[in-house]
C-alpha cells in the first residue's frame, strides 16, 4: 500500500517505538490520529509534525478511553490504518505483580487492540486499502521468565491477529503482525537494560522497528515481521523444540532473578 494520504491512528504515540512511527509515518505523507495518555506528549507530538494531525488523549485499558477513540474516528470520518502500538511491560516474578498490573498487562496490551478494532472494523472495511497492524514482541511467541503476564498478553494478541486474519480472508483489510526483540524505549527500565546487556541481548533503536512497520505496511504480500536475529531463529526453535529453549532460558535464570529481586 502507499502511505501517502492515507489516515492512520496509532495508539501509544508519544511512546519511545511510537514517537519515531509517527514521524516516519508523516514523512511519508500520512496523517495522523495520535492516540496516547498524555495530553502534553502527544500535544507536543503533534505540533512537531509538518500537516494536519489530531490527538485523542485516552486511557484504553477503560471501556471510555475506547469509547473516547472512536467517536474521534467518526468525527475524522473514519481511517485507513490502525496500528495497535500502545503496551506496558513490567518486568517482575508473578508473585510480585500486583493484580492490578496483571490486569493492565491485558486489558492495555491485548483486550485494547480487540476492542477498538470491533469497533473500527465497519469504518475500515470502506477504505480501499485497509490494514490494522498489532504491534507484538519476541515474548509473543517465547514465554520468558519475569514477563509471563506481558508474554500471555502477547501469545494472546499473536493468536487474535491469526484468527482474525483467516477470518477476515475474504475482505480487503490486512492484518498484520510485528514482533520487535529488545528495544531501547522508556519500557525497559535501567535494570531491564542492565539485565540485557549483560545477558547479552541485544537491544534496538526504535528508528529500527519504525523501519520494519513501514516496510510491512507497503508490502502487500507480507503479514508478519519478526525483527532480529537470533531471536528470529529462536522462535522457530521455541515452536518445534522448546527443550532446547527451555534449557537455553534455564541458564539465563539466575542473571534474571539476580535483577528481578533488585
Ligand atoms: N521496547 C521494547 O523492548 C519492546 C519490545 C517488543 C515489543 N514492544 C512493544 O512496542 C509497543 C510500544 O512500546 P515502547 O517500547 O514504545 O514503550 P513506551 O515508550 O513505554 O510506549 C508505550 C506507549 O503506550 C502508552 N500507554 C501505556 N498505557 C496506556 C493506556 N492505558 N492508555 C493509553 N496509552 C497507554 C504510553 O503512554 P504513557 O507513557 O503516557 O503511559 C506510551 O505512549 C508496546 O506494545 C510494546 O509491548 C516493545
Amino acid at each position: 500500500m502507499k502511505i501517502k494520504d492515507k489516515t492512520i491512528l496509532i495508539t501509544g504515540a508519544d511512546g519511545g517505538i511510537g514517537k519515531t512511527i509517527s514521524t516516519m509515518l508523516v514523512d511519508a505523507g500520512a496523517r495522523l490520529i495520535a492516540v496516547g495518555h498524555a495530553e502534553q506528549g502527544l500535544a507536543a507530538l503533534v505540533d512537531s509534525l509538518p500537516g494536519d494531525h489530531v490527538y485523542v488523549t485516552a486511557d484504553l485499558s477503560k471501556p471510555e478511553g475506547i469509547q473516547a477513540v472512536v467517536d474521534e474516528v467518526h468525527n475524522q470520518g473514519g481511517i485507513d490504518v490502525l496500528i495497535n502500538n500502545a503496551g506496558v511491560a513490567p518486568f517482575g516474578f508473578l508473585e510480585q505483580q500486583s493484580t492490578a498490573a496483571i490486569s493492565a498487562q491485558i486489558n492495555i496490551n491485548l483486550l485494547a487492540p480487540m476492542l477498538l478494532i470491533q469497533a473500527l472494523l465497519p469504518m475500515l472495511k470502506q477504505r480501499s486499502e485497509p490494514a490494522i497492524v498489532n504491534m507484538g514482541s519476541t515474548f509473543g511467541s517465547i514465554g520468558y521468565s519475569c514477563y509471563s503476564a506481558y508474554s500471555a498478553s502477547k501469545f494472546g494478541l499473536r493468536g487474535f491477529t491469526e484468527a482474525l486474519r483467516r477470518e477476515l480472508a475474504d475482505t480487503s483489510i490486512r492484518l498484520l503482525y510485528l514482533a520487535p526483540r529488545a528495544t531501547l524505549t522508556p519500557i525497559n527500565n535501567e535494570q531491564v537494560i542492565a539485565m540485557n546487556q549483560e545477558l547479552g541481548n541485544k537491544m534496538d533503536q526504535p528508528k529500527v522497528v519504525a523501519q520494519h512497520l513501514i516496510k510491512l505496511l507497503q508490502n502487500d504480500k507480507a503479514c508478519t515481521r519478526y525483527i532480529g536475529w537470533p531471536e528470529k531463529l529462536f522462535v522457530v526453535i521455541n515452536s518445534v523444540l522448546p527443550q532446547v529453549v527451555d534449557r537455553a532460558l534455564f541458564k539465563q535464570l539466575p542473571v534474571i532473578r539476580r535483577f528481578a529481586q533488585q
